[in-house]
């Protein structure tokens, strides 16, 4: 058996013998041999800028995946076109996006395009940017493609029980002019909560998970399997595009034996840099891109671990070493700088300011809060299901008044601070954000972000031009959090 312990305490243990079991599935066989002719030039697929209407179509729907090789049943799970993760969709800067999006799920859903800077009206967002999709029903999505980067899709309606069951897939959107690396690899990065069958536990948005830390699963997967070891050559450069798309786990992750260098966040490009402590933390939603120089030798084994929570670390896969010759000699060459992200700078000399505090949850000390026009007790809004606030307003829904209004083409500074016990990653839609400083101390480079990670009692500044028009969700990412009242409205013109 290959499943975690479902009885296992939160945050769950995840069963160490579920990332060492048999088969290979992200093994050799997929592997493209590499020349090891020792000179190899470092190439890249990506093309120039297009003006394609790129057409898609995803069908939202039940289905079953194998999660591993083991023999037992497959996952019953909700995916598009038949899988979880989705589809990978992939855009030239200057492409049109054109997505039919068919709903064959017995519920209502909608798609939201993470990251990306669509118009309004395509950004999925039932009951503010558009009609929940009814089942049965099918919806057209078009939107012109702007920055490059590493982006995903997922539901807006009930995403507790809708993202967690599976529905999400990644959107790469390639660099205008081709970054040089072996091998470009993009790992969905999820966590499920499976009971002793095997089988996804229907506990969704239950008043502990969103209380405390969300929805924390028991078995991780990368790509939709229990990983097997990512074969590697020797020398190889590889582009790894991580995508969280978990409800609520944050990973961290070491490369053992490895410097990772980070060059992109959030699809957004960064100085390149090695991540802080030698971990590559991404919280739910979070991308991260990075260059994994495989500068260890030829039948060596390095694994890769997960130590967002000390005290159940869990191998999450590894790097295996194929034994053939190193595929070009010497130490790798500098990790080169994607250009820089194509933003609207804000003004910071004339920006507004404005405050947001997050409040609530077990252990955060919150006394009440108001809740569609009413000041209520924790104990009443408890009941009610509803426990975060933001600046002491409990969200009933995704259509709610706006907490904030601003004109088009001006410049707002967000000073963030998380008054609670728990992390959570802040999602602004239609608008990167700049973080400009965590608990006062600026950042060494400029870091655009469309989620940004608080941890407990952290303060956050950033920065962002209302160039958007529309009303615009922002929220905890954690839907658990986000169900619970963590959300709020921010309208542009
Ligand atoms: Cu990933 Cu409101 O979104
Ligand atoms: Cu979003
Ligand atoms: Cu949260």
């Amino acid at each position: 058996m290959f499943r975690g312990d479902p009885s296992a305490g939160i945050p769950a243990m995840l069963n160490r013998r579920a990332f060492l079991g048999a088969a290979a599935a992200l093994g050799a066989a997929s592997v493209p041999r590499l020349r090891a002719d020792g000179t190899a030039p470092l190439h890249a697929a990506a093309a120039g800028p297009s003006e394609t209407v790129a057409e898609a179509t995803l069908e939202a729907a039940p289905g079953a995946i194998r999660i591993a090789d083991d023999g037992g049943p497959p996952l019953p799970v909700w995916g598009y076109n038949g899988a979880s993760p989705g589809p990978a969709l992939r855009y030239r800067p200057g492409d049109t996006a054109r997505i039919r999006v068919r709903n064959a799920l017995p519920r209502p859903t909608t798609v939201h395009w993470h990251g990306l800077r669509v118009p309004n009206a395509m950004d999925g967002v039932p009951g503010l940017t558009q009609d929940p999709i009814p089942p049965g029903g099918e919806f057209l999505y078009e939107f012109p493609v702007r920055n490059p980067g590493t982006y995903w899709y997922h539901p807006h309606f009930q995403s507790a029980e809708q993202l967690d069951r599976g529905l999400a897939g990644a959107i790469v959107v390639e660099d205008a002019a081709p970054y040089p690396v072996d091998r470009d690899l993009t790992w969905v990065i999820d966590d499920w909560r499976l009971d002793a069958a095997g089988n996804v536990r229907e506990d969704f948005g239950n008043l502990h998970d969103a209380s405390h830390a969300g929805r924390l699963g028991n078995v991780a997967t990368v790509n939709g399997r229990i990983p097997d070891p990512l074969s590697v050559q020797a020398g190889e450069r590889i582009r790894l595009r991580l995508v969280n798309v978990a409800n609520a786990r944050v990973f961290a992750l070491q490369f053992a034996g490895h410097a990772p260098v980070v060059i992109a966040l959030d699809g957004q490009a960064v100085r390149p840099h090695a991540p802080p402590g030698g971990q590559v933390v991404l919280g739910p939603s979070m991308r991260a891109d990075l260059v994994l120089d495989c500068t260890a030798t030829p039948g060596s084994l390095h694994p890769v671990r997960d130590r967002a929570y000390p005290r159940t670390p869990f191998e999450l896969t590894a790097l295996q070493y194929l034994d053939d010759a190193p595929l070009r000699a010497g130490p790798p060459p500098p990790v080169p700088a994607l250009p820089a992200p194509d933003l609207p700078e804000p003004d910071l000399a004339r920006a507004e300011h404005h405050a947001l505090v997050l409040e609530g949850g077990a252990m955060g000390g919150m006394a009440g809060a108001m809740f569609h026009g009413e000041h209520r007790g924790i104990r009443e809004l408890a009941r009610l299901g509803k426990v975060w606030a933001f600046n002491g307003v409990v969200a009933h829904g995704h259509a709610v008044e706006p907490w904030l209004s601003v004109a088009t083409g001006t410049s707002h500074v967000l000073e963030v601070e998380n008054r609670t016990a728990f992390p959570h990653p802040l999602h602004l839609h239609g608008h990167p954000v700049k973080v400009l400083a965590r608990d006062g101390v600026a950042s060494p480079f400029p870091v655009w972000r469309d989620s940004v990670l608080l941890m407990p009692r952290e303060r956050v500044d950033l920065a962002f031009v209302a160039d958007n028009p529309g009303l615009w969700m922002i929220h905890c990412h954690i839907p658990e959090h986000q169900e619970a009242g963590m959300m709020g409205v921010v309208r542009v013109g």
